[in-house]
């Protein structure tokens, strides 16, 4: 039976990811997979996850089940860091959390309840998105389609035709919305954006799937889930997967979870026992030691303070490399307007070249980044940054 089975080429990410560690070139950059590195180009544990760590293991003296919806701390915790401690929907008992699989996790979990609620629904996605949005949500058997979001020639969101769009969505059509830091393009919508969208999804009935993949390394914590917040007061559905894997560093630890704000507490009851049959389907239930950690992070006032700055050092980052980015890149090819990086958000940006580019800045610079040229800001360093820009100069200069 096996027999019949196609090899498929690798992931468009991971398969970059391993192209690079197979480079034995020392001028190599890494700008593919989404992962945050420091100036010496590693991705360290933060302080407050070690220090968590320690105390975690410490207390263990099991390693029982949890619970079948997680680690009900790591749940209140995310909770309060989503919406805010007093948000009306957490006060009037309206949202369900369950511990997820990492954002991925969540993701494909919310898909799979809001194809239990309503099969025939259609996800719109942004153009672009994340790459892995596609598999995820359509794995669960719901269709996808497409709005417009990004705008090229800005670098910014082409907002008027992405409502011009999602005005003529049907009635409980699913839209798929990235909190911040938009992944791949950077641009985010603004507060007004989120605030315009808000009465459009209320009249036109229309379910906002939210993914939060990077909170607190856009502008802020509390900034960069506004729309989340916004739109969980004043609408009554709304499903947000949320990731832990880049703001607390737990990548390999797949730690997540997804939050579902219901118009009444029964239907919130319904939800989370729906959400904890489709878990037990899959994998059961979720991993415990990034949530552990987490939930003593969120709970512990020294840890979260620590966490705190540690997200914020890492925010600050991003951007004074954006900032070098536009510089070196203008010092080397000033015929193009790269300004548009200093003004996106978050750990990527398209750089706006042609998949050709790509493969030369990968073959003779040895320079990576996925094939619709999106960069991973943060795999910049300063001692290569000017290597970078020269590079991306060559590839663009006339022949
Ligand atoms: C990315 O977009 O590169 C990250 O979110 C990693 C991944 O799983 O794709």
């Amino acid at each position: 039976m096996l027999e019949r089975l196609d090899r498929l080429p690798p992931d468009p990410i991971l398969g970059l990811m391993a192209a690079f560690r197979a480079d034995t070139d020392p001028h190599k950059v890494d700008l593919g997979v989404g992962v945050y590195r420091d100036d010496l180009g590693d991705t360290p544990i933060l302080k407050a996850v070690r220090q968590a760590e320690q105390a975690v293991l410490a207390r263990q003296n099991t390693k029982s089940y949890v619970a079948a919806a997680g680690n009900p701390g790591f749940n209140q915790a995310m909770e309060r860091l989503v919406f805010g401690a007093d948000h009306p929907a957490l006060t009037d008992g309206r949202v369900r959390t369950i511990q997820a699989p990492g954002g991925c996790g969540a993701l494909r979990l919310g898909a799979e309840l809001i194809r239990a609620a309503s099969p025939d629904s259609v996800v719109h996605v942004s153009t672009p998105t994340w790459a892995n949005h596609i598999p995820l949500l359509s794995g669960s058997g719901l269709k996808l389609e497409r709005y417009p979001y990004f705008d090229p020639a800005t670098g910014g969101v082409n907002f008027s035709a992405m409502m011009g769009t999602l005005e003529k969505l049907p009635a409980r059509s699913v839209v798929l919305l990235h909190a911040s830091c938009h992944n791949p393009t950077g641009a985010d919508l603004s507060e007004a954006q989120w605030r315009e969208l808000l009465p459009l999804f209320k009249s036109r009935n229309l379910l906002p799937y939210i993914d939060m993949a990077y909170q607190g390394l856009g502008i802020g914590a509390v900034e960069d889930a506004f729309g989340i917040r916004l739109f969980c007061s004043e609408l009554p559905e709304v499903t947000v997967a949320v990731s832990c894997s880049k703001n607390f560093g737990l990548y390999r630890e797949r730690t997540g979870s997804l939050h579902v704000v219901t118009q009444t507490k029964a239907a919130a009851d319904a939800v989370l026992s729906q959400l904890v049959r489709i878990a037990r389907s899959i994998y059961s239930m979720p991993p415990d030691h990034g949530a552990a950690i987490v939930h003593e992070i969120l709970d512990n006032k020294g840890l979260r303070e620590l966490w705190g700055d540690e997200v914020a050092a890492m925010r600050k980052r991003i951007q004074g490399l954006r900032r070098d980015a536009v510089q070196q890149l203008k010092k080397f090819h000033p015929q193009r307007d790269f300004g548009f990086i200093e003004t996106q958000r978050g750990m990527f940006s398209y750089l706006g070249i042609t998949v050709e580019q790509v493969r030369e800045l990968q073959s003779r610079h040895h320079v990576y980044m996925t094939d619709d040229s999106r960069i991973n800001i943060a795999g910049l360093r300063r001692e290569n940054i000017e290597y970078f820009a020269q590079a991306v100069a060559k590839v663009l200069a006339p022949r």
